[in-house]
């Protein structure tokens, strides 16, 4: 049960990291004496946080799409009393970062995106970006994916809540794959994986945004980076010590080391933009084809 309230708890936290939240809140959860709730539970899951918390903002934004309390007085009262039966449980998720970096992001993807095609989003999460993200650009055809089942099944209930047709049905991928369920691409979005996940999903993702890119296609990379020169935000300190302790695969990955990686897969760091809350956006466009075992073709 998630006693906290998961924006007061990201706000009052440092970092948090959850990525086993999805068992945790899963709607199915079993109660603790083994029966399966039949009481309508919180009307929108929320998960706390992943990636870097960003500050509340102090125009109140990252408020804006936020549900309704689930602690709101007489709601409580009413479920208790009168309970109502829960034929279909909602599985979308919510992420308070997402409401926060949605927009900021946003404007970089809408300098840099192609106006109409297909856009690949590597680790959807939630599905919040996607549903936002395809609103906005409503000429492309958004492709959301990610490993996780509870995840998915959150993307596509975003999408089917928000009525979007042109966000496609979610994709089983995990970056790290030898191949990806996905042919061609016009543009790849990965928002918030390079650092929580070990360093062969970041390999898996330049492999595959290589081998499917056009040329001059963007793969964009947002996270929080260590980058030479420049001293590390407290703040980055303390969440690459929290990634490692959750596990010592992930941490925050040197910029150097990611435009390396990604320059054997074809792909050139063509910009690198700082954005809120000591977080990069990285743009990679695609210079050359890479063959595997023959090395790269110009
Ligand atoms: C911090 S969440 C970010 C989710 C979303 N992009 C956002 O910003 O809210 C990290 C996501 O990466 C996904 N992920 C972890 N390992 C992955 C992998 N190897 N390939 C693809 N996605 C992965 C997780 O399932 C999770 O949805």
């Amino acid at each position: 049960m998630l006693a906290l309230d998961p924006y007061i708890a990201a706000d009052a936290r440092s970092h948090i990291i959850s990525q086993s939240f999805f068992k945790l809140a899963a709607p199915q959860a079993k109660s603790r004496a083994g029966r399966t709730p039949k009481m309508r539970p919180v009307p929108l899951r929320r998960m706390e946080a992943w990636g870097t918390v960003e500050p509340r903002s102090p125009t109140g934004q990252d408020g804006a799409s936020r549900p309704p309390a689930p602690s709101a007085p007489g709601a409580l009262t009413q479920r208790r009393t009168r309970p109502v039966p829960d034929p279909s449980p909602d599985a979308r998720r919510s992420a308070p970062a997402v409401a926060r970096n949605r927009e900021p992001i946003a404007a970089q993807l809408l300098q840099l995106l192609p106006a109409t095609g297909l856009v690949l989003e590597i680790a959807s999460g939630t599905g919040e970006h996607a549903v936002y993200f395809a609103r906005k650009m409503p000429h492309i055809t958004w492709q959301p994916s990610d490993p996780s089942p509870e995840a998915r099944a959150s993307i596509a209930a975003w999408t089917a809540a928000e009525g979007l047709a042109n966000v496609r049905a979610p994709l089983a991928l995990d970056a790290a794959a030898a191949d990806w369920p996905v042919g061609k691409v016009d543009a790849v979005v990965c928002v918030n994986m390079i650092h929580i996940s070990p360093w062969e999903a970041t390999e898996g993702l330049m492999r595959g945004a290589g081998a499917r890119l056009p040329p001059d296609g963007v793969l964009f990379a947002y996270g929080a980076y260590l980058q030479d020169g420049v001293p590390t935000a407290p703040s980055n300190v303390a969440f690459d010590a929290d990634l490692k302790r959750q596990d010592p695969r992930f941490g925050l990955r040197h910029l150097h080391d990611v435009a390396a990686c990604a320059a054997k897969n074809g792909l050139a760091l063509a910009r690198v933009v700082e954005m809120p809350s000591n977080n990069l956006s990285l743009v990679f466009r695609k210079v050359m084809t890479v063959s595997p075992g023959t090395g790269a073709v110009p």
